[in-house]
């Protein structure tokens, strides 16, 4: 059995992402809050997550839901206040559950208060030079500086009443730090010692691989932004720069000022041989690696993004992580279900026809795959409502719909809310006991089937799976090692340290189940058979 209390506690730790605003509503005005999260800590102890990662909960005016930022050092006042943070924080602690809080350095809000200051300061000044100010193109300087997009729309320049424009990979409200610049670093550092102070154990970088940029000119052509257009020696002007590291690294001092040092998680999207750069010990310590995450459901492509990402694990001296659903994907629930051919980035990003859905399939996969990925050794992170198998809502009303992408796209491609929907607590609740009114993102009738209260007694739901799982892999997981062992064909099965093992029969054909007892699985046996779509541990009688 692991000590969680171990200073590398976060190698192996389960982590459960709460979006805030879509958990739980504890003082009724429609939108999800920290005193929503208190009262479901009794919940998350009894799912058995090691930490739970909150999705930013400052100021904002929620151009990004949260990741546009106006106070890195407060509370929004609609999701809570910082004594009511420090409450959750103990109380947490008490149920033996850690806390990592999202840090967004890339972008701040335009409400920020430095943005609001370059902009009433006016060009040349010393306040825009804490952001990307440039002159535009054309006689007037009418046309933008150039022609690079921004992930959420075409451009990724906006201008400003005086004329000059400014950068924002995001969306206009999202305005780019520079990073160049001494007061913006000081003021991350002072960040992080606040929330560090307050006792969390750490943070999720988001865009970990932006901040440092070369915008001298002529400014570069780029191919593009997606991973695979990126180069492997750090020359992109925009992503995974080498300098951005030395940002990480004056962090980590701040991080080994505390003990045990404070861990982060960095979400970067470089190329995968870059990506053990962000999970070094002098670094941030930890990289998110989503690989699983866009895998096919089969058991070679599993296969070899395990293989691959041990071995980055190895070369960064990290453990790896995993993930299967996040705040910017189709659930998996749904993933799983959809044909092998729909590709799933498309669909995310297309408001046309729907593809079909086979839910009941896309549960069984989901649930083995989560097992799967429950059984490897290295940090998992899972993502509210993925423990009650919800499927996305994908249907929901146009005129709801709140994600950048959607607005941007001038309602052609649809986004993410279809994850970010407020959760079910109980069926026959208004609001499904998440509170009533829910103030965003309407939940669909079908939710009330998924609501926690219909699952709790009921030992086949998904949510007692995955209860079931925590605790044993609690018991269970020591060391780092996984032993791949000789395999019926369309399956994986792997050992770990202590004699327990984990199949996952991927084929459309029942095989053979190994010898020993079976500690748990995915979905019902067949005998001495393990079916299609399914995962078993078992352990040597
Ligand atoms: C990250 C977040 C995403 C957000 C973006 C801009 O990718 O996960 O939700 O929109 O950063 O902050």
């Amino acid at each position: 059995m692991t000590d969680r209390s171990r200073a590398d506690w976060w190698r192996d730790a389960v982590t459960y992402q709460i979006y805030p605003r879509s958990f739980a509503d504890g003082n009724g005005d429609g939108m999800g809050d920290l005193a929503g999260v208190i009262d479901r800590i009794p919940y998350l102890r009894d799912l058995g997550v090691d930490a739970v990662w909150l999705s930013p909960f400052y100021p904002s005016a929620l151009a990004d839901g949260g990741y546009d930022v106006a106070d890195y050092r407060d509370v929004d006042p609609r999701i809570g206040t910082l004594e009511q943070f420090d409450e959750m924080l103990a109380l947490l602690r008490e149920a033996g559950i850690r806390v990592i809080v999202d840090i967004v350095p890339n972008h701040s809000s335009d409400q920020h208060e430095w943005f609001q200051e370059a902009l009433a300061a006016g060009r040349g000044s010393a306040a825009r030079d804490r952001y990307i100010f440039r002159e535009g193109r054309g006689a007037d300087g009418e046309l933008p500086p150039n022609d690079w997009p921004s992930h959420f729309g075409p451009t990724c320049w906006t201008r400003v009443a005086d004329g000059q424009w400014y950068l924002h990979l995001f969306a206009p409200e999202q305005p780019d730090f520079n990073w160049d610049h001494p007061e913006v670093r000081a003021d991350f550092v002072r960040t992080l010692r606040f929330w560090g102070d307050r006792g969390v154990a750490g943070f999720r970088v988001d865009v970990a691989h932006a901040l440092v940029k070369d915008l001298s000119e002529p400014y570069a052509r780029l191919a593009g932004y997606s991973v695979e257009h990126l180069p492997l020696d750090g020359s992109h002007p925009l992503f995974d720069r080498d300098e951005v590291h030395d940002v990480y690294a004056e962090w980590r001092t701040v991080f080994n000022e505390y003990d045990p040092p404070l861990v982060a998680v960095a979400e970067s999207w470089a190329p995968t041989e870059r990506r053990p750069r962000y999970a070094r010990a002098d670094g941030l310590g930890q990289t998110f690696n989503f690989d699983l995450l866009v895998a096919p459901w089969k058991a070679k492509a599993f296969r070899t993004v395990i293989e691959h990402n041990l071995e980055l694990a190895a070369a960064s001296e990290s453990s790896s992580t995993w993930v299967l659903s996040n705040h910017d994907v189709v659930r998996h629930a749904t993933r799983y279900g959809l044909g092998d051919e729909v590709d799933l980035v498309a669909w995310l990003m297309s408001d046309g026809t729907e593809p079909v859905v086979d839910a009941a399939r896309g549960l069984q996969r989901a649930r083995a795959a989560t097992m799967l990925m429950l059984a490897l050794p290295g940090a998992s992170y899972l993502y509210q409502g993925e423990e009650l198998g919800l499927p996305e809502v994908a249907d929901l009303p146009r005129e709801a719909l709140q994600d950048p992408i959607w607005l941007r796209s001038g309602g052609t491609e649809k986004g993410r809310d279809g994850c970010r929907v407020p959760l079910p607590w109980a069926s026959d609740e208004p609001g499904f006991g998440f509170g009533a009114p829910v103030g965003h993102l309407p939940q669909p009738e079908w939710f009330g089937g998924f609501a926690v209260d219909r699952q709790l007694d009921d030992p086949d739901s998904t949510l007692a799976l995955y209860r079931r799982l925590l605790a044993l892999r609690r018991d269970l997981v020591a060391g780092d090692e996984l032993t791949w062992l000789r395999s019926p064909a369309g399956a994986l099965r792997f050992a770990r340290a202590g004699g327990w093992e984990s199949i996952t029969n991927f084929s459309n054909r029942r095989c053979a189940l190994p010898a020993g007892r079976v500690l748990t699985s995915s979905g019902p046996l067949d005998g001495d058979r393990l079916p299609p779509d399914t995962t078993a541990w078992i352990i040597a009688d």
